[in-house]
């Protein structure tokens, strides 16, 4: 790869408003110079102080032990449940009758759950899933709506210590069944469905569907129990013995339930993401070193007070979800909003009014969200009370600065500081971000690392670059929150995060960078075959498989294109069979076959048919051409038309 780009150049800046200052939790440069200083140069006293926050069921004896990297053990010895530390430590406190979570479903149907009623759902929860069988170290994939069982589910899964894996409600049949296959899964929670714009997704139709599939396989792991949440009453097949309806079990289940002491390292969940191959990674996060992040790095990057009313709108089936509407906010104490559906249902306000009733104050979200706001346009904003607002925050993928200068004007009326929030999967928190109180925000920068982050720009032969000069992102040092693994690919955890650079072990996120003069960090995108579109990761293989796998596709290539709305958008190229009747028609069908194969969300926004690939004398695809050709820096005929891409890679002198 050559030096990227540097694309923007923008050079406002936004200092914390005195008022915000006076209230913030760190409130001077020189606090935040210090507590970084420290957390890098001595990791093991700073987080230390931290981890003592937390409800140790027995203490840890070493903070940080790193002989074994790129394998980091946190907290070694220590024991705690995470779904102790979000819930039974505030029942001694004020926070019991404290609201946990406001929840609001699509249609308008509401459900408020203190910590108490939390704490005693997800106990009843634990033991429904006990009498089922699961147990300790049991890998159980959760399918669900964004509904409060959905968090019941992942603390429950937390509190017997079984490892859960959330998949995302958009992923079809096919994407579940790999993800349980690949798990080694032996229960799935779900629901009969669940509302999105004003319809049913019957969830449990495609649970039934995955597993029909794996049934078929003769090494696919046995799937003993189906829980079923009803939530839209839709009818749904039932299969006697394995499926069972979740009120049923809870109505006989006990609301006492002993947290199980696990140990720091024992597995909390993994969470499958894409990556530069056709087979998505269970990423493996443990779970002493995971609340730790979780807990701080929620504390500090939204300022989180007592009285805030939190809400982050990711789905639980993402990281986001996990760090940052169940753990980390829950191991707070904070009062969380959790919304079913659409952020257009019934009207283009639906966001904002929520924000209004329940008076939110600290407002999470992506920037293809923001996006959308802004073409929808300001008058839905406006017409709601959002006084109570005093933090904004996003995630997800790079902000242009159009975006954040409207989400800093018409969301946060001038008023509330912007984190922009740089992360991963992998990561399990955020690493880059503004610290509200103290940095200077600038539109479209992540701005500075997060304790304990060592952050820098590399080049390929790891010479680490100038302001400015645009490089690799790398982290240099451990931290709590890390990936322990790949679920069942070691080698590939190493190849993938460990290995582009020599010498000490140095985490390879994947992203491009530059830092600027004043130390902020400007994500400049992926620079493998990663795609984000709407801020989902989806990788171009993975996209490329499910098109080969049609019986009309000899050949396809995949390949991101940029989008005003959804940041990248995927555009397919695609090389029929002769006999193949290339038309709108069979577009759709190949849109209907990727649904099938992964979701909705990895649908292509472009299909191109083409006689054959544009390929280097070595075979390679000139992914860079087809990029060019997507973006429309070369048109080249319409949608449907057959295009001779080897002669135009000729005569654009691509080949090599
Ligand atoms: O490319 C970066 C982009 O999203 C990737 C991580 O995706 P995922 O694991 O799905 O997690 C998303 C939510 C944490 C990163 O490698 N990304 C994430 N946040 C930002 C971002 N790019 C620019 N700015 C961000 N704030």
């Amino acid at each position: 790869m050559g030096q990227i780009e540097n694309v923007l150049s923008e050079n406002r800046a936004f200092p914390p408003s005195e008022e915000f200052r006076a209230e913030a939790r760190v409130s001077s440069e020189q606090a935040y110079q210090r507590m970084h200083a420290e957390s890098v140069a001595r990791p093991e006293v700073f987080w230390d102080r931290v981890a003592q926050d937390l409800p140790w069921i027995e203490p840890y004896d070493k903070v940080l032990d790193w002989s074994d990297a790129p394998v980091a053990k946190w907290f070694s010895g220590g024991k705690l449940n995470a779904s102790a530390v979000c819930l039974d430590q505030h029942l001694e406190t004020i926070r019991s009758g404290k609201r946990a979570i406001i929840w609001e479903g699509e249609p308008g149907d509401t459900r408020t759950l203190t910590y108490t009623q939390l704490h005693l759902e997800v106990c009843r929860f634990a033991n429904v899933l006990k009498a089922r069988g699961v147990k300790k170290g049991d890998r159980v994939a959760i399918y669900m709506p964004m509904i409060p069982e959905l968090a019941m589910a992942v603390l429950a899964c937390a509190r017997i210590g079984a490892i859960h894996s959330v998949v995302f409600g958009g992923f079809s049949a096919q994407a579940l069944a790999d993800r349980i296959e690949d798990g080694g899964c032996s229960a799935v929670i779900t629901a009969d469905g669940g509302w999105r714009r004003g319809k049913v997704l019957p969830l449990k139709k495609e649970v039934d569907a995955a597993l029909e599939n794996l049934a078929a396989k003769a090494d696919a792991p046995e799937v003993h129990t189906v829980l079923v949440v009803r939530r839209t009453e839709n009818e749904v097949a039932w299969s006697e013995g394995r499926d069972v309806w979740y009120h049923d079990l809870c109505a006989e289940a006990s609301t006492e339930c002993e947290p199980e002491p696990m140990d720091s390292e024992d597995v909390l969940f993994l969470l499958y993401t894409s990556g530069s191959t056709g087979k998505p990674k269970g990423i493996v996060h443990t779970t002493g070193g995971y609340m730790v992040g979780a807990y701080f790095s929620t504390q500090m990057v939204f300022d989180l007070q007592d009285e805030d009313v939190y809400w982050c709108t990711a789905d639980v089936g993402w990281i986001t979800g996990h760090s940052y509407i169940v753990y980390g906010p829950l191991a707070n104490g904070a009062t969380c909003v959790m919304y079913e559906g659409a952020p257009s249902e019934p009207h283009e306000g639906r966001f904002w009014e929520i924000c209004e009733r329940h008076k939110v104050s600290v407002f999470y979200t992506a920037p293809t969200a923001i996006r959308t706001f802004m073409r929808w346009g300001d008058e839905h904003v406006e017409r709601y009370d959002l006084s109570s607002l005093r933090l904004l925050g996003t995630v997800g993928e790079p902000i242009n600065p159009e975006a954040w200068m409207w989400y800093r004007r018409v969301v946060g009326q001038e008023r509330c500081p912007i984190v922009d929030t740089w992360w991963q999967t992998e990561t399990g928190v955020i690493m880059i971000a503004p610290l509200p109180g103290v940095t200077a925000t600038k539109p479209g920068s992540a701005t500075r690392p997060f304790f304990g982050v060592d952050a820098a720009i590399l080049d390929e032969d790891g010479k680490e670059l100038g302001p400015n000069e645009g490089g690799l992102l790398a982290i240099r040092k451990p931290w709590p929150s890390m990936l322990r693994g790949i679920w069942g690919d070691e080698a590939r955890f190493r190849e993938t995060y460990w290995s582009k650079w020599a010498g000490e072990p140095i985490y390879f996120p994947g992203d491009g960078a530059r830092k600027d003069e004043d130390g902020c960090f400007w994500i400049l995108g992926r620079v493998d075959d990663v795609i984000n579109v709407s801020g989902h990761r989806l990788s171009t293989m993975e996209v490329e498989s499910a098109l080969v796998s049609h019986p009309v596709v000899c050949e396809a290539a995949v390949v991101g294109r940029p989008d005003d709305v959804t940041g990248q958008a995927i555009c397919a190229f695609v090389t029929p069979t002769k006999e193949a009747e290339v038309g709108a028609a069979l577009i759709a069908e190949l849109n209907a076959h990727v649904s099938k194969e992964i979701g909705k969300l990895a649908r292509p926004a472009q299909i191109r048919f083409t006689d054959a690939l544009p390929k280097t004398r070595s075979g390679k695809i000139m992914r860079r051409l087809l990029r060019d050709i997507a973006a429309g820096v070369e048109t080249v005929g319409d949608t449907s038309t057959i295009e001779d891409l080897t002669v135009l890679a000729k005569l654009r002198g691509f080949e090599d």
